[in-house]
């Protein structure tokens, strides 16, 4: 058991861990050692953002899951092959892309010897906003695509509605920046999707919007 170190309930914060004006490298390290929601007594590590500095386009999902809890990293588990496949598919080099999450340790509940994925709560995200508002002021990405509702909401307020904003480029002003978004579904709805065909092409061809936006067509 991790010891119970978080901020008082009233506080759920990541804000002062956050270090202010350092690069990506110097990010990760402190997120490391964030303690600002109770979420990282029972998870593994923190699993903070990957990729290019310069990245042009930054793909942010809800949080990691339990693969992504195993190794650190963010979309390594069956959400991320499958999302890797519909970005080859839409044009976008996974490799032009930072990819992070909207909330930075993973939330689960056992069932048997299973962690099973749990929403984050909205106190959650936005005690983990700081994160994510410091990789958006390094990468200074061109475009933004949130993947499901969870980021959708984070980035774009509590009133974001994925079904109806999803495969358009918006223009939105975050953190007091002008960014251009496109919202998509979260790739593991598409495992769970009865027609899972129909609902990956759903998201491939929301990618694809955001590959013209990138001019990447
Ligand atoms: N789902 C997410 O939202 N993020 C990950 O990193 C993995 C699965
Ligand atoms: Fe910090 Fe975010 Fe982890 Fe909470 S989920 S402890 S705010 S990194």
């Amino acid at each position: 058991m991790s010891p119970r170190t978080q901020a008082p309930e009233e506080a759920y914060t990541a804000e002062p861990f956050v270090p202010s004006a350092a690069d990506l490298a110097s990010l990760r390290e402190a997120a490391a050692g964030c303690r600002g929601c109770p979420l990282h007594q029972d998870a593994s590590q923190t699993v903070f953002g990957e990729g290019a500095e310069d990245a042009r386009v930054m793909l942010v999902g809800e949080q990691p899951g339990d693969q992504e809890d195993r190794q650190g990293k963010p979309f390594v588990g069956p959400a991320g092959r499958l999302l890797d496949r519909a970005l080859a598919e839409a044009g976008i080099e996974p490799g032009q892309a930072y990819v992070t999450n909207a909330v930075k340790h993973f939330k689960f509940t056992l069932r048997g010897k299973r962690r099973i994925h749990k929403a984050p709560s909205l106190r959650e995200m936005t005690a983990c906003a700081p994160w994510l508002e410091a990789e958006l002021d390094r990468v200074e990405p061109e475009l933004v695509v949130t993947l499901g509702a969870t980021a959708g909401k984070a980035l774009l307020g509590s009133s974001f509605r994925v079904t109806q904003e999803r495969g358009t480029l918006l223009e939105r002003e975050i953190h007091g920046r002008p960014e251009r978004v496109v919202a998509t579904i979260h790739p593991s709805a598409v495992l769970r999707a009865e027609d899972r065909e129909a609902v990956y092409q759903g998201l491939v061809a929301d990618l694809r919007v955001a590959a013209r936006a990138l001019g990447g067509e």
